[in-house]
């Protein structure tokens, strides 16, 4: 059986079938999903019934793994998962769903803001898989919006003054965003919270397309005042998340969505985090160099 890919909305996200992303897969399988990914920037995916091992085994085939910033951020025993698995859950290490003041659940609301993934680092992350392993009966949907629509969408002034702007991103700004407090991570992972340099407007050689690279952890624009800098991104995130630029993923269990961070930004949507289970794991593939430096 071949794969088949099903566009989600006209221009953004398809559904594929046709394919076990358990097994080993061959060059051309792996090399197809890579140019869906150039192509609608998510890639959804049915009944993927991924452990750790065979979920990262499976994203290996496009890269390196990062280590994921939960796991970085906090100490061993703290962490339910491996270090190559960002746990999106509301789990604690013993598997119990974490009280409505602990500190992690806190932390991961942050993703609740519209985001892209490790966009906090000098190199930022390319691809995200996440794999839906417990699903809550209501809400928890994850939205997706398409970065590269909503930069060709911008006026031509506005792409003009754009073009080569510099944004600083910090996890500390996304988390402040939502009142959780620097000194929240504590003394030892303060330099991991210092802000990295990004191009605003990024540019795809392979697809020859631009976006908006966009994300909450952005707190500064070189050059600009704060105050000038945060209502200006505010302005271009209302843009890029009109409804014509979203795609809603409803989770059902063993889904595997994969969203290329460099064209998307996401962000998760409410549950009863204090009563229902959502057990996601994400495994996440390295970028290939950092945004400041690409090639105009
Ligand atoms: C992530 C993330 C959103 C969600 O896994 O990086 O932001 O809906 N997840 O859990
Ligand atoms: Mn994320």
């Amino acid at each position: 059986m071949s794969m088949t890919f099903t566009p989600l909305t006209p221009n953004f996200a398809a559904e594929v079938a046709g394919i076990d992303l358990t097994r080993p897969l061959s060059r051309d399988q792996v090399q197809a999903i890579d140019d869906g990914m150039d192509r609608w920037g998510v890639l959804v995916f049915h009944g993927q019934r991924f452990d750790d091992e065979t979920q990262l085994a499976f994203s290996r085939n496009f890269g390196d793994l990062e280590i994921s910033s939960g796991a970085e951020m906090s100490k061993p025993e703290e962490n339910r998962l491996r270090v190559e698995m960002a746990d999106i859950s509301n789990l604690d290490a013993q598997n119990r769903v974490r009280a409505a003041d602990d500190r992690k659940r806190l932390g991961s609301l942050g993703n609740r803001l519209w985001h892209s993934d490790a966009s906090f680092r000098a190199v930022p992350a390319k691809y995200s898989l996440l794999s839906a392993r417990i699903v809550p009966p209501t809400g928890g949907n994850t939205e997706f919006a398409d970065m590269r629509s909503a930069y060709d969408a911008l006026d031509e002034a506005t792409k003009a003054e754009i073009e080569d702007l510099i944004t600083e991103h910090s996890n500390a700004y996304s988390r402040e965003m939502i009142g959780f407090p620097k000194a929240a991570y504590g003394a030892e992972f303060q330099d991991k919270l210092r802000p990295v340099r990004h191009r605003l407007v990024r540019y795809d050689p392979d697809t020859g397309r631009k976006s908006l690279y966009l994300s909450a952890h952005i707190g500064a624009v070189l050059g600009w005042p704060i105050p000038e800098a945060r209502a200006y991104i505010r302005d271009l995130m209302e843009h890029a998340t009109q409804r014509q630029f979203v795609y809603a993923h409803t989770w059902k269990v063993w889904d595997l969505v994969i969203w290329d961070n460099r064209t998307t930004m996401h962000r998760a949507r409410r549950y009863n985090d204090l009563t229902d289970i959502r057990d996601m794991r994400r495994s996440t593939i390295r970028g290939e160099g950092m945004t400041v430096q690409q090639a105009a």
